[in-house]
């Protein structure tokens, strides 16, 4: 990395691991702090920096690159979600931007699958129940779900995660049926068998639907009253992707009048609060955005933004960058 080591700033504390491997060729500036950094901390720590490795919990936009400072060169995001950056500021500030795609794309469809499991086997209400003591024997018609196999899925957003969730499908024998922007000709996705609909049919038509999108102003409350009202009364809903994916105020009031049967949600609207009326939903399985929470999977995800820092910091190709043309400007000034 030459003869001095250039300073970075690392947002939280990531595995070990990756953390030495910064340490080793850069002055690092960690933030071991709890919870997110405060913004100003945030805009005063990035002062002078040549790198950072940023969470979707720091905002990346104007401000910050202003307070970083010409010099710097990379914004490593650790996250393949990268709504908290502002890629064409980084873009104007010539600044490259870079995300965490692939290495968490089967650990995030398995959290998928297993939030459909629980909500529709009602997993986490059966394990409440135990735990609050109530007296129970077997009963035909305790505590009823719904069969998951042979169903019809409904995948919104058929990216990496979205292919990944119908190829565990087609393991439990379920239709398939997708809706993303990108409409291939014939509407058939033939390695997964997976048919295209549109929004609103793929909502009628699901049992399990389940939420792959990117968060974009098109986004944001694609699920809302009007659509939950079209689901089935027994469907399950899904949500790994971003919590301002759905109206959570619209969910919960669908979720206690029965206008659908159960969600499973990993990402809400204002993280990390989450709306008053969902906690009291027994038929809502919320967790606090694991999808890509493994060991393994939050490894390879570090290495790969230390990848992307690296290249960044020594002129070579960040390899999952976000803005292209940064690069190519900087290659072709020389
Ligand atoms: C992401 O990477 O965008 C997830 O939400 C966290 O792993």
């Amino acid at each position: 990395m030459g003869a001095t080591r250039p300073p970075v700033l690392v947002t939280r504390r990531l595995p070990a691991e990756a953390l030495d491997r910064i340490e080793a060729q850069c002055d690092m500036t960690l933030y071991d702090g709890e919870g997110a950094m405060s913004r100003d901390r945030l805009l005063t720590e990035v002062a002078g920096k040549l790198g950072a490795i940023t969470l979707l919990t720091d905002r990346v936009d104007d401000e910050f690159l202003d307070a970083a400072g010409p010099q710097l060169r990379i914004v490593a995001n650790y996250a393949v979600g990268f709504d908290n950056i502002d890629v064409d500021a980084c873009t104007r500030h010539g600044v490259l931007a870079s995300n965490t795609p692939e290495v968490l794309t089967e650990t995030t469809a398995d959290i998928a699958f297993a939030l459909m499991m629980a909500a529709a086997r009602r997993i986490a209400e059966g394990d409440r129940f135990l735990r609050s003591r109530t007296p129970w024997i077997w009963a035909p018609l305790m505590m009823l779900g719904q069969d998951v196999h042979h169903k019809t899925l409904g995948v919104v957003g058929f990216g990496r995660i979205g292919k990944a969730l119908a190829r565990r499908a087609r393991g439990f024998a379920m239709r398939v049926l997708y809706h993303d922007v990108y409409r291939p000709p014939g509407g058939l996705d033939q390695e997964l068998e997976a048919e295209y609909r549109d929004l609103e049919d793929l909502l009628r038509e699901s049992d399990f639907v389940s939420l792959h999108t990117n968060l974009t102003p098109q986004t944001r409350h694609l699920i809302n009253a009007e659509r939950l009202a079209i689901m089935k009364p027994t469907a399950v809903l899904v949500n790994t992707s971003r919590g301002p994916v759905i109206d959570e105020q619209a969910l919960a009031r669908a979720l206690k009048e029965g206008q659908i049967f159960a969600a499973g949600l990993d990402v809400f609207e204002r993280e990390p609060d989450v709306h008053p009326d969902l906690l009291t939903c027994e038929n809502a399985v919320l967790i606090p955005h694991l999808g890509s929470a493994t060991v393994e999977t939050r490894l390879a995800m570090a290495n790969l933004a230390v990848d992307n820092l690296f290249a960044g910091l020594q002129d070579g190709r960040p390899p999952t960058l976000l803005n292209p043309e940064v690069w190519e400007q900087r290659v072709s000034r020389g």
